[in-house]
């Protein structure tokens, strides 16, 4: 707990002092929360790890965070450091059951950083909502009485084109793909950004494409350097400039339930997920997104 306070408190002035940096009109005042899904149907490509992470990194730069864990495997909720036996209501409950959403806020150690836990029991809402009317919307209905509470939501979604990953898509304000640089990288990305499209003519008119984000890249390999020359000849106006590094550190904090800045805060993986949120900073300045917090709900 101290170790994750006295870190806490350093990387917050790295991240206010390169806040303040910026030009007085730079800095963000958000109104409402920007909502970003980490979404790619291709599973283990560090859609959690990406979650996790970039959230913390958020919240360390004196942002308020919600990471919503649309995955009934519950990665993000355990990786997070919530004991999943201790959690009394999930996403789950809130989608299908009579619980607000807004009772399902857990606080992490992190301040101003809240998780809305996962549970298996969503496995099943993906057939559950098939009944419900409005049944791509609901996620989104529930987030907009959040919205007014953070700065950034971000959610994990499951490895799958599913209901559930559609209602990220219908509540986003942006979608981040993560691109693990191995050699089947770049499969099932024409489907992915179909489904955006149609989306996009359907039930999110305003959703964006964050980027792109290169994930596990290993400089040292031909196979990492051949993917990124390649996303960047088909994508390029998608590639975010953040890459992140193949870096055991990060896979090994999961398993400490922390972030990787408060587990190896010097290595290679926190400053890459550092880089990245500064860079979605960055591009939330360019929106009209403006901070006047409400009361905090929990
Ligand atoms: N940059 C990285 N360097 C090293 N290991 C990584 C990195 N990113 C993710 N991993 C590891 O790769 C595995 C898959 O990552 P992760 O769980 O984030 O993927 P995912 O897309 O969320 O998977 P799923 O589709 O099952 O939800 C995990 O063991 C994770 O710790
Ligand atoms: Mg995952």
């Amino acid at each position: 707990m101290f170790h994750v306070k006295h870190c806490s408190i350093y990387l917050s002035l790295v991240m206010i002092v390169w806040l303040r940096q910026r030009p007085r009109h730079a800095i963000l005042y958000f109104l409402m929360a920007k909502i970003i899904s980490i979404v790619n149907q291709k599973g283990g490509v560090g859609k959690t790890t990406t979650a996790i992470n970039l959230a913390a990194c958020l919240a360390v730069a004196d942002l308020k965070i919600l990471l919503l864990d649309f995955d009934p495997q519950a990665n993000a909720t355990s990786g997070i450091g919530i004991d999943k036996k201790t959690v009394r209501n999930s996403v789950y409950d809130s989608l299908l059951r009579e619980v607000e959403l807004k009772d399902t806020i857990c606080k992490t150690e992190i301040d101003n950083l809240d998780v809305i836990p996962s549970s298996p029991d969503l496995y099943g809402a993906e057939v559950e909502l098939v009944n419900v009317p409005s049944r791509n919307t609901q996620l989104k209905d529930r987030l907009e009485l959040l919205k007014e509470f953070y700065d950034f939501i971000i959610i994990d979604c499951p490895p799958s084109l599913g209901l559930l990953t559609i209602n990220s898509f219908a509540a986003a304000d942006s979608i981040i793909i993560p691109l693990q640089c191995e050699y089947y990288a770049l499969e099932g990305m024409t489907q992915l950004l179909t489904t955006v499209k149609s989306i996009k003519s359907s039930i999110n008119q305003s959703l964006a494409i964050e980027g792109i984000l290169l994930t596990m890249f290993d400089s040292r390999t031909v196979l990492s350097n051949q993917i990124y020359s390649e996303v960047k000849k088909y994508f390029k106006e998608h590639l975010l400039s953040t890459v992140i590094p193949r870096n055991i550190r990060l896979s090994e904090a999961p398993s400490h339930g922390k972030p990787i800045i408060f587990y190896a805060h010097n290595s290679k993986g926190a400053n890459a997920y550092l880089d990245l949120a500064k860079e979605i900073i960055q591009n939330a300045k360019k929106g009209t997104w403006e901070r006047s917090r409400s009361a905090y709900p929990v």
